[in-house]
């Protein structure tokens, strides 16, 4: 290579800006990678996620027993995004350990265990049992908005306040949580306040928004099954909802815990307005299931491309700098 061709190879890379993140010290080559929900359960899922560009392997909320989850049909595609009601459907925590292992060895990226436990006691199991093995980060999932039978936890402030009072005692990797959506502002001081007692290392934000009801007005019936149609939106439906909770919380607790953005993205500008936000990452969900995994490429491609035609270096340049008209 001639001293010429070199010099201009280093001034492109120069060039290049840098989408590497970091969370809990943990270290992720570009910030966007899965949600846990979506082609995650099994280890076939986990592998198609490992060979793509996801930065991390993000597996599905599990529970202490297997469960097969809520009867079909129970996931629809929208025109703007998504409904489901799963229901937690998932091989139970010990494949998950297993898996970790697996995947952990085979691709050289940060493993995400998600746990879901129904009750405090199978959470105290689940955690500990994670704690041996090689997952990077935990995200704790209190609240799937499609148990049967079950309220959302993240509504619930004193219950929250012992399910993360018992894992700060027992778990040993960092964590985070993994939030619905919050409508009110007092609510995000109340969630805030909660939070802050206790060693959260990052939030996820948001859950699929819980509750909606889709309707078929041919056939006059809905289009999912369980709980009379009723399931959590997806997509880009909530991409605003998703927006405003990343952004309350970097205002509230930004300087503390770090948050991963997550509702709505389908594109690497998105994915900047999530960063715009407050986000030190983020997560793709029903896009990835629509898209399927090439997905990581597209919107990281379109994230660098983005910065760089706006001249930022790296995401610390963006996070949370977000404008409001005076
Ligand atoms: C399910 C849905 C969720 O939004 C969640 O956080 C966990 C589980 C589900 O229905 O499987």
């Amino acid at each position: 290579m001639t001293q010429k061709t070199g010099q201009r190879k280093w001034d492109l890379r120069k060039k290049m800006a840098d989408i590497s993140t970091e969370i809990a010290g943990v270290k992720f080559e570009t910030c966007v990678f899965n949600a846990a929900g979506p082609a995650d359960v099994t280890l076939k899922e986990l592998e198609v996620i490992g060979k793509s560009k996801s930065s991390a392997i993000t597996m599905k909320s599990c529970t202490l027993e297997p469960r097969k989850g809520n009867p079909e049909p129970r996931y629809a595609d929208l025109e703007f995004g998504s409904i489901n009601s799963m229901g937690l459907p998932n091989l139970g925590y010990k494949a998950y350990v297993k898996f970790s292992k697996i995947v952990k060895e085979k691709y050289a990226k940060p493993v995400v265990a998600s746990i879901s436990g129904m009750t405090l006691e199978d959470n105290i199991v689940i955690f500990k049992a994670f704690n041996d093995s090689p997952v990077d980060l935990i995200e704790f999932n209190p609240g799937s908005p499609n148990t049967i039978g079950k309220p959302i936890v993240g509504y619930d402030f004193q219950e929250m306040d012992r399910l993360l009072e018992t894992v700060s005692k027992i778990c040993k990797k960092p964590w985070g949580v993994k939030l619905p959506a919050y409508f009110d502002f007092v609510h995000y001081d109340q969630i805030a306040k909660v939070i802050k007692k206790y060693p959260v290392k990052f939030l996820t934000s948001v859950n699929s928004v819980g509750n909606g009801l889709v309707i078929d007005p041919n056939k006059e019936k809905t289009v999912i099954k369980p709980k009379g149609g009723f399931g959590g939106i997806g997509g880009r439906y909530i991409k605003y909802t998703a927006l405003a909770n990343v952004r309350k919380f970097y205002e509230l607790l930004g300087r503390k815990i770090q948050i991963i953005g997550v509702g709505g993205v389908y594109t690497g500008v998105d994915a900047f307005e999530f960063i715009l936000a407050g986000a030190s990452a983020i997560q793709i969900g029903t896009a990835f299931l629509q898209k399927g995994p090439v997905i990581f490429a597209k919107a990281q491609k379109e994230l660098l491309d983005f910065m760089e035609k706006k001249g930022y270096k790296n995401i610390e340049d963006v996070r949370g700098k977000l404008k409001t008209i005076n």
